[in-house]
């Protein structure tokens, strides 16, 4: 299956894409990921990319869109992919739909996870301690919380109008949000 995971900051994109990844057997495609594995190789695009994250700010749609693009060129995207962290705004969904309408492989599930602001700060703080990446400062933070509403929530409506939207309860443990997750995709293939 070809998997969109939309959510804000902390929703548990990742976390999600790694046990339905497992249970699917298809790639996990996370272009924040993807940037920060550049950014630590110190290739181009990670020393293009590092200010703009570390400020919390999004990076440009066109180096997004050649990344995304080499990345679904390769041949383990046939099976299908779980896709977190892209697209980002508007104008990346757009081009999206259009490469994979080229591709004859449209996005046939986008599941938008649902998490209230306060649960979201307490996990991003968790993990700051944890693994303390650079843009999980209480400022940066702020800052991408802002960014997901004004530019990454309208997203979510894109592909509502698309039809292939499903809004499922991000509270709870992981397990159980991976069960609703799943319940999603086993109503999908019926
Ligand atoms: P990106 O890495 O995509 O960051 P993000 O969207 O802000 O998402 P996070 O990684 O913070 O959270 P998540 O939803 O994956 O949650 P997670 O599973 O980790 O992007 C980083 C930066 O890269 C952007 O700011 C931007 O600069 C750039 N970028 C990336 N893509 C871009 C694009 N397309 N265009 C432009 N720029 C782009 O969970 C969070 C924590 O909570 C973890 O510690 C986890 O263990 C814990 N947790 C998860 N689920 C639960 C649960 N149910 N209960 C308790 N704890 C939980």
């Amino acid at each position: 299956m070809r998997i969109v995971l939309l959510g804000a900051p902390g929703s548990g994109k990742g976390t999600q894409a790694a046990l339905l990844v497992e249970k699917l057997a298809v790639p996990h495609i996370s272009t924040g990921v993807l940037l920060r594995q550049a950014v630590k190789d110190q290739t181009p695009l990670g020393l293009q990319a590092k200010a703009t994250m570390d400020a919390g700010e999004l990076v440009s749609d066109d180096l997004m869109l050649n990344l995304i693009e080499e990345r679904l060129s390769q041949d383990d995207v046939a099976s299908g992919f779980v896709l977190d962290g892209y697209p980002r705004n508007l104008a990346q969904a757009e081009a999206l739909t259009e490469m994979l309408q080229r591709l004859e492989k449209p996005i046939e599930e986008a599941i938008q996870i649902d998490v209230d602001g306060e649960s979201i700060i307490q996990r991003i703080a968790k993990r700051a301690q944890e693994e303390g990446r650079s843009d999980d400062t209480e400022d940066v933070v702020r800052r991408r919380l802002e960014i997901y509403q004004q530019q990454t929530a309208p997203v979510v409506g894109y592909y509502a109008d698309q039809g292939v939207l499903t809004r499922v309860l991000g509270e709870g443990s992981i397990d159980e949000v991976f069960a609703r997750i799943v319940g999603v995709l086993e109503m999908a293939v019926r």
